[in-house]
């Protein structure tokens, strides 16, 4: 994490709830909170297909949120208003949106073709990108063809990353997501956890010399993944009889931090970089990536690259009433600003997207989790929803009930697609079945009159009565595919963007985790040792005292 060591001039941010259209939108939420979904369908026959954007093999349907078509039209002013447009154009441009730190955002050069030009101070970074790209491609083959030998001479079969945060989540939901494009014979894993079990766990069938680690860390400090990295390096040289020089063949590094690296021990030759204008939480598709790359293909990646991209171009140059990401963060915005609603569902009906939802719990909540706006006021709206999901169809058998007939409205995004990578049966057929079928349910529920008269008796009818009116996105593309899934990932990450441009936040720092790693470092040596003289407050100085007691210290 790094500070602007002078203070940067930032501009003074309106406080975007003292804007006409903020409070347009207030007034407006009073005569929207009164209506019907069912009366919404009702009253206008085009809904479904004018509350809907065809792009990128992607169908995106609106129309089941609790919007009118002038809610739309007040929420893109109110985009407009703040700027969203400009911003955008400050990011891709490279311009240092993220002030607390002093950094160009430009995730998005990642995945430029080769020949566009985005600078930072002065310098043009789609050739560094490409490079690097070309570095992995070759390192990748290498391993994916057999001619990279470990130390013993035995071809790479698990390709192990370290990495947390940004440097987990991405790369572990890929491997998911495009496990039908690994090559057969080669399996990622992933350790993030300090917790030893996770390392135990992924690797106590494993042979240490047909097994190469890739650390990923973006600052190659972190203490979960340092201690893992060590952890590894022990197992391997314990594994490979001991000799020093089996780290170079069984360890490549991920990192903007070469000092770091070559201090740890990994041969730089090794090792892959990225640049500070790069997020954590937005790095899946740099080098932090590699295990992916191995796992699919330089080719596969690629693909992955160029559906970022075509996303990227679509965010850029459609106007606001047509951008599937600045709708999509308009209507997140007015469920959880104007209609009150304090989460986001992200509910993928495929079980390769089994990761997606955390991995958008690190992107978005990390990015726009934040209290005060670009110049340091506090805000005095709702920041981050709380992002959760888990794939259906399993949801529908755990929590659906809540988000159906609970207290509390829960805005859901459904992610579906129209073919399968396999043809078993009628499966994919009654999974979207089943996904349709739920948003519809939960858009249009069930009277009390139409159960009544289904012969259920009065007594019971309540219970069965879904109220409906409980508003959902449907995300329908057409098949997952390494190009569709970057596709979706930069549909959030502009998602997310457009949300925190309306805060006026800065969605691309995170200093919130600081403290507590500040705190586990001081608490750290009070656990093993002499008994300490704790100053902590009185709970955390018991529990630090129960735990030694029971571990006999
Ligand atoms: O938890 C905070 C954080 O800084 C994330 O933003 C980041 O993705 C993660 O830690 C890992 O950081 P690094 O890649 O530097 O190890």
């Amino acid at each position: 994490m790094s500070t602007a060591t002078t203070a940067p001039s930032i501009a003074p941010v309106t406080p975007v709830d003292t804007r006409p259209e903020w409070k347009a939108l207030v007034a407006h939420a009073d005569k929207v909170k009164p209506l019907h979904i069912r009366q919404l369908f009702r009253d206008d026959a085009t809904r479904a297909q004018d509350l809907a954007v065809n792009a990128m093999d992607i169908h995106f349907d609106f129309s089941k949120q609790r919007v009118t078509r002038e809610t739309l039209q007040l929420l893109v002013s109110l985009a407009k208003a703040c700027g969203v447009e400009a911003k955008r154009d400050a990011m891709f441009r490279g311009d240092k949106i993220n002030v607390a730190e002093g950094r160009a955002v430009l995730h998005v050069a990642l995945r430029a073709p080769k020949g566009t030009v985005i600078k930072v101070d002065g310098k043009d970074v789609v050739p560094d990108v490409h490079a690097v790209l070309d570095a992995m491609s070759a390192f990748a083959n290498k391993i994916r063809s057999g001619e990279w030998k470990g130390h013993t001479g035995k071809r790479i079969k698990t390709v192990i990353n370290i990495g947390i945060g940004g440097s987990d989540l991405g790369p572990a939901m890929a491997w998911d997501a495009l496990r039908v494009w690994a090559q057969p014979g080669l399996e990622c894993r992933y350790v993030s956890n300090v917790d030893e079990n996770d390392f135990y766990e992924k690797t106590k069938d494993l042979d240490a010399a047909e097994t190469m680690f890739v650390i990923s860390s973006k600052t190659f400090t972190t203490l979960e993944t340092m201690t893992n990295a060590h952890t590894a390096r022990a197992w391997s040289l314990k594994g490979l009889g001991g000799d020093e020089k089996a780290v170079a063949k069984h360890f490549a590094a991920v990192s903007t931090a070469l000092e770091q690296v070559k201090k740890f021990g990994i041969d730089p030759a090794n090792m892959f970089g990225f640049w500070d204008w790069v997020g954590g939480r937005y790095s899946m598709d740099s080098a932090i990536g590699l295990s992916n790359m191995i796992a699919v293909g330089p080719d596969a990646f690629r693909d992955m690259l160029a559906g970022f991209h075509d996303m990227d171009e679509h965010f850029r140059t459609t106007p606001l009433e047509k951008n599937l990401p600045a709708l999509m963060g308009l209507l997140n915005l007015w469920n959880n600003q104007f209609l009150g609603c304090d989460t986001l569902a992200v509910l993928p009906y495929c079980q390769y997207l089994d990761r997606f939802s955390a991995y958008l719990q690190q992107l978005e909540m990390e990015s726009n989790g934040k209290h005060v706006q670009l110049d340091g006021q506090h805000v005095r709206w709702q920041t981050s929803p709380i992002v959760w999901g888990q794939p259906g169809t399993n949801g529908q058998h755990a929590f659906y009930q809540m988000i159906h007939q609970g207290t509390k409205i829960v805005p859901c995004d459904f992610i579906a697609f129209a073919e399968s990578l396999h043809n078993i049966g009628t499966h994919q057929d009654l999974l979207t079945a089943n996904v349709f079928a739920q948003a519809e349910a939960l858009a249009f529920g069930k009277t009390q009159a139409e159960i009544e008269a289904e012969g259920v008796p009065a007594w019971l009818a309540p219970h069965k009565v879904m109220e409906g009116n409980r508003p959902s996105n449907m995300i329908l593309a057409r098949k997952l595919s390494p190009r569709m899934l970057g596709r979706l990932i930069a549909f959030y990450e502009h998602k997310v963007f457009t949300m925190g441009a309306i805060w006026g936040i800065n969605s691309f720092d995170q200093w919130g985790v600081e403290l507590g790693k500040v705190l586990a470092q001081r608490i750290i040596p009070e656990l093993s040792g002499a008994k300490p003289d704790l100053k902590h407050d009185g709970s955390t100085n018991a529990l630090i005292n129960q735990y030694r007691a029971w571990r006999g210290r």
